[in-house]
């Protein structure tokens, strides 16, 4: 009874106030999912076929095996859960999950969510964006679809959103991810939206096609969906994942609004589709950090090509994950895990370089064809955890200097993490042999070389895309456009130096916005703009003037300052891109 007025009173038509990334609002950031969230997910093991049962029989194991104890505390229960839009528009799953009946109809996931709790763990729960769900459109053999008329199978959030988040949040629940096939797969062309199985919804979202997709409704729903969030259980919000794909610009404009973002399409167990997961995320370094994360999809080690006869796959997969900071969700059934594979899931040491407080997600700092080395600063000064990765089907010789780590030739410490072996260091460069498809994942501890300078690359969690600025009407989704990367144009085009790639410098996008939290920290900036003129530069909100030395460089006072803002030319100078050359950030304390 009271539920069903609630639910009257909250009922809002989501989809508007749409600001279609181009706002320069505050990124969501810091308190809630501070680093990586970690958990497990059925989807990845058995598809939409699981049940109640194995749910908690894999939150048994997440406890026995020690995993939550390692940090995997998330049990999230993905599509599949619901089975209808009851008469007063709560959902019920009766058979599945342990819930409890309420007065006057309705049903509470409550107990199940009180279980997950009493064992130390959390609850994730999930929903679309649209009227209907991914199983709807792609999985009609699952046994967990929803039932009854057209309307009761619509479990979607779409013009439901108060009433589910406030069901979600009093259910318990820690965590929602909001799915997006809904808006995407049930155009007039589907042939269960033909046959009348399925309302029509737009497509306002075109899978690959950003350009062509409807950004600001799209955004706009899932901009209402977390102020909902906020609104239902005030001071302990659940941890919100956007699960849109890539699509849409979502890697845009969700750093501001979600904890974190899905990158790509789904990851399957195979190398080709893990590496390409990686790449969505890997080129967008300057759009993570504590409270906002890249999600390049949930694990699949234990799984296909990444099982316990392919150790050297399933230790780079994880490897790749913890460097850029990736969400840790595991996909496996954990009934059936081998020592070897949960030696891999539970490395304490590469856990603790995914879950490291300062939040970076590493920078790519060298490509040499199947070679790629990503580094990722940690929170202790001239410390690195550094990827070296073979992607290739043959063995690779890899080496990185020291001094391209901005780290001092001596005295560095080296560890392999994955076999407990000093790296090898010769005259200030490290070397590895790899074997195909293996990535050595090392820690390096050493001084920085000079002592009080940083570049991006050092401090990437320190930058938020404020403002995306140009973007190429025929972009794809598959060949990203990333306003903001560091060694790169938005393109993908290298910028480089030498032989190598300018890690200090960022390609930027024709009238795009990068705010710096300097917190009070700098004494000064040093940079070359690409062009000359054109650019602005603003402190604490305050224009400034930067003028150019004789050798084109440009030197400016920090001095206390909490914010800085970099602002390239808008297209109308000429070019759709800026390149912000050698960025040096000098600091005022160690
Ligand atoms: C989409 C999502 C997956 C999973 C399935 C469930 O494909 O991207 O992660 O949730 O739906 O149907």
């Amino acid at each position: 009874m009271v539920l069903g007025r609630i639910g009257l009173a909250l009922a809002v038509v989501a989809g508007f106030s749409a600001v279609n990334g181009q706002a320069a609002a505050a990124p969501n950031h810091q308190t809630l999912a501070a680093t990586p969230p970690m958990g497990w997910n059925p989807y990845n093991a058995f598809g939409l076929n699981y049940g109640q049962d194995d749910v908690l029989a894999s939150a048994d194991a997440l406890v026995k095996l020690g995993l939550r104890d390692d940090g995997y505390r998330y049990v999230n229960i993905d599509d599949g859960w619901w089975l209808k839009r009851g008469p007063k528009g709560m959902r019920i799953r009766t058979n599945l999950y342990a819930i409890a009946k309420l007065p006057g109809g309705g049903a509470s996931m409550r107990p199940f969510v009180d279980h997950l709790h009493a064992m130390g763990l959390k609850a994730g729960i999930y929903t679309d964006i649209g009227y209907n769900t991914c199983s709807q459109r792609w999985d009609k053999t699952t046994p967990n679809l929803p039932v009854g008329t057209r309307a009761e199978r619509e479990v979607g959030s779409m013009d439901h959103q108060a009433i589910d988040v406030r069901d979600f949040s009093r259910w318990g629940f820690d965590f929602v991810k909001v799915d997006a096939c809904g808006i995407a797969d049930f155009g007039p062309d589907a042939p269960d939206v033909k046959n009348g199985t399925y309302r029509q919804m737009g497509p306002i979202m075109l899978r690959e096609r950003p350009g062509a997709s409807d950004l600001a409704r799209v955004e706009g729903l899932y901009a209402s969906f977390e102020r909902e969030i906020r609104k239902a259980r005030p001071g302990h919000p659940l941890v919100f994942s956007i699960c849109a794909w890539g699509e849409a610009d979502v890697n845009n404009w969700a750093p501001r609004f979600s904890q974190m973002w899905r990158t790509s399409g789904d990851i399957n167990a195979s190398w080709a589709s893990m590496l390409h997961n990686f790449d969505s995320a890997a080129s967008r370094s300057l759009f993570a950090g504590p409270g906002h994360w890249n999600d390049p999809d949930m694990l699949e080690v234990g799984n296909g090509a990444f099982d316990a006869n392919h150790l050297t796959e399933a230790r780079a997969h994880m490897s790749l994950w913890a460097v850029i900071a990736a969400p840790l969700i595991l996909g496996l059934d954990l009934r059936k895990a081998t020592p070897e594979i949960l030696a891999v899931i539970r490395n304490k040491d590469v856990i603790a370089v995914n879950q490291d407080p300062a939040g970076h997600q590493g920078v790519i700092i060298a490509r040499q064809g199947d070679g790629e080395i990503i580094a990722k600063p940690l929170a202790i000064s001239g410390h690195k955890a550094v990827a070296m990765i073979n992607r290739g089907d043959q063995p690779l010789h890899l080496s990185v200097s020291l001094a391209e780590l901005n780290l001092m030739a001596d005295g560095a410490q080296i560890r392999d993490l994955w076999h407990g072996s000093q790296g090898v260091l010769r005259d200030g460069v490290v070397s590895v042999d790899l074997a195909p498809h293996e990535t050595a994942l090392l820690r390096i501890e050493g001084r920085l070389a000079q002592p009080a300078l940083r570049s991006p690359a050092d401090m990437p969690a320190r930058f938020h895309v404020t403002q995306v600025g140009y973007l190429p009407p025929d972009r794809t989704t598959k060949e990203q456009w990333v306003p903001a990367r560091i060694g790169f144009l938005p393109s993908g085009a290298p910028i480089t130096r030498g032989d190598g790639l300018e890690t200090a410098a960022i390609g930027a996008s024709a009238g795009s916005h990068l705010v710096v939290d300097l917190g009070g920290q700098f004494r000064t900036l040093r940079f070359t703009p690409g062009v000359k003129a054109g650019y602005g530069v603003k402190l604490d909100g305050k224009a400034l003037a930067p003028h150019a030395g004789a050798d084109g460089s440009v030197t400016l006072s920090l001095a206390g300052a909490r914010r800085l803002e970099l602002i390239a030319p808008p297209r109308t100078a000429g070019a759709d891109t800026f390149i912000w050359h050698d960025l040096r950030f000098e600091r005022a304390v160690n």
